[in-house]
């Protein structure tokens, strides 16, 4: 286990140094998109976010992100003072700005905005939300299948710090996640509170046993929208799809495993805490999954 990768893997480009990036209700060259030291993102990761990805001239269930990202804010009292379509109409200036038709990913940002001191109090942020979105040329490329390494940092309990926040705070993840590499792996497999297998630091976990796919109950994750079309794709063609607690025996046992994310699709899993998940290579039924998913955003697109 050595030749470190992320799920998040594109392929170089060299066009991403010259992109042009939304702040704050103007699209400037990357060298001058710039946001306070005072910003409530920067001081306390006091915001949230969404990643979309454009196939097609199209951004793939915008809807659902779009949603996703004002339920959010909603949830930690942030105005985002722009509605849906001024958002949508953002992004869109972002992405023909840079001259962009395919292959895309979008990380649009929304903190509670630039603070009067330098402390944790929101009242202190004074002076409305930053708004930024990135929207860089991407080509997700991965040589191999994904190494996961299961590690003691678990999905908590809601009232902590609920899993279904696109916060911009994510020191749980990366603490996993950093975890995962010293073991050798490439992301970390995370336990919920009662140590059943969740989730993994950035993306939903299924498994495949028997012709069955599974996944967590959804209870201590991001309500990820790729784990839901997979679970949608799976009951529109007869493929047994289940929710429910699993444990790791489970997991080193199964025939397949994948992670989904809208950056990767479905990505296939080789090994799990040093034990080979089936023969180590994507399995048949994550390869239909990838197929349905790939005809499911055609679909979407078109
Ligand atoms: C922790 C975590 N899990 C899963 C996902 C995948 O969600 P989606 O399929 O909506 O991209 C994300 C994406 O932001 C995430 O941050």
């Amino acid at each position: 286990m050595n030749d470190q990768m992320t799920t998040h893997q594109a392929e170089e480009d060299a066009r991403n140094e010259d992109i042009k990036i939304f702040v704050n209700g103007q699209v400037v060259p990357k060298a001058d998109a710039k946001i306070s030291v005072y910003d409530s993102g920067f001081m306390l990761g006091d915001g949230v976010w969404e990643g979309l990805r454009l196939y097609d001239g199209k951004w793939a269930f915008v809807d659902e992100h779009l949603e996703r990202l004002f339920e959010a804010a909603k949830a930690i009292d942030l105005g985002i003072g722009m509605d849906r379509g001024e958002i949508f109409a953002a992004l869109e200036e972002t992405r023909t700005a840079n001259g962009i038709k395919n292959d895309a990913h979008a990380r649009l940002m929304v903190t509670r905005g630039v603070k009067v001191r330098p402390f944790q109090h929101p009242s202190l942020s004074r002076s409305g939300p930053s708004v930024v979105i990135i929207v860089e040329h991407s080509r997700p490329s991965l040589p191999r299948p994904i190494r996961l390494a299961t590690v003691p940092h678990i999905r908590g309990l809601p009232m902590s710090q609920d899993a279904k926040l696109n916060s911009h705070s994510k020191l749980n993840c990366v603490l996993a996640c950093i975890a995962a590499e010293k073991a050798g792996a490439d992301e970390a497999l995370m336990l919920d509170v009662h140590g059943f297998v969740n989730t993994t630091n950035a993306c939903n976990f299924f498994i495949v046993r028997n012709g069955e796919v599974w996944t967590s109950t959804g209870d201590y994750c991001m309500n990820g929208i790729t784990r839901r079309k997979v679970i949608e794709l799976c009951r529109a063609n007869e493929i047994p799809v289940f929710e429910r607690n699993f444990s790791l025996v489970d997991t080193y046992g199964a025939d397949e495993a994948f992670l989904t994310g809208t950056f990767g699709a479905q990505t296939p899993v080789s090994e799990i805490d040093g034990r080979a998940i089936g023969d180590g290579k994507m399995g048949p039924v994550t390869g239909q999954l990838r197929q349905l998913y790939k005809d499911m955003i055609l679909t979407e697109v078109s």
